[in-house]
């Protein structure tokens, strides 16, 4: 990558690709400790939603397009089984891309918040287990969803695609080190995202797991 006249990024024969992957997490595994749940939101989402909105006006893809790549968490997911938004009605409205929109998704977490910290959350309304970083995943790969669509009409050689992935139960500082996935594995799937062959096999707006496509 090469930074230009200290405004634009551009770059010769490389892929522009930025990957998103600070995160934090203050449970131990399963469980709710939401005593963080601010700085949780605040990283994993806000965090991703500002670097991505301060980064896209500088970038100027190729013709291969740039790259953005969210690393995530299936706890992040719509609908999941056990760990998902206990009402259907905004289940729903993340779910659409139609209906989706930033305004939507940081009310969604914001409420969240407001809930955690005037003690009226409850698990029956709120993911499950880590409730909070669950949260912030969602967020994030609604952000996703929602970016691709906003950047789907941007001209040939302006491209921007966009996905994110979850690398697994990785042995991180995160887990303790006692994921069963070790961290080169694990980012498999983002480096896999970021240097896809153009220009058949781009995709934008999808989550993968594993370098297969999986339901949001
Ligand atoms: N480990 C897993 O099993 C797992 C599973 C699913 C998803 N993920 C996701 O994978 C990503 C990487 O996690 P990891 O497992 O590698 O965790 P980690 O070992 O705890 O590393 C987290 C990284 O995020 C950085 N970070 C945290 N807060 C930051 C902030 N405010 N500004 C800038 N950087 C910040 C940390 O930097 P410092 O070291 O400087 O604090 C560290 O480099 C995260 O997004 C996580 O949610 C991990």
């Amino acid at each position: 990558m090469v930074i230009e006249d200290n405004q634009h990024l551009t770059y010769g024969p490389y892929k522009l690709v930025q990957i998103n992957n600070a995160g934090v997490n203050f449970n131990y595994g399963s469980d709710n400790q939401l005593e963080f749940a601010e700085q949780v939101i605040t990283t994993n989402y806000f965090g991703t939603k500002n670097i991505i909105k301060a980064m896209i006006p500088l970038m100027r893809p190729n013709a291969s397009g740039a790259r953005i790549v969210n690393v995530s968490s299936r706890l992040g997911r719509l609908n999941g089984k056990r760990n998902r938004i206990g009402d259907l009605t905004l289940r729903h409205q993340l779910e659409d891309v139609d209906s989706l929109s930033e305004e939507l998704i940081d009310k969604t977490v914001n409420t969240f918040l407001e809930q955690v910290k005037d003690g009226s959350w409850t698990s029956g309304k709120w993911p499950q287990t880590c409730a909070d970083y669950s949260m912030s995943k969602l967020a994030v790969n609604a952000y996703t969803r929602l970016m691709a669509k906003m950047l789907s009409d941007r001209p040939e050689g302006q491209k921007i695609y966009i996905n994110c992935y979850c690398p697994g139960w990785v042995k991180t500082a995160m887990t303790g080190w006692a994921g069963h996935t070790s961290p080169e594995d694990g980012a498999d799937t983002g480096v896999w995202l970021a240097l896809l062959p153009d220009p058949d096999q781009l995709v934008t707006g999808k989550f993968f797991s594993e370098r297969r496509e999986i339901s949001f």
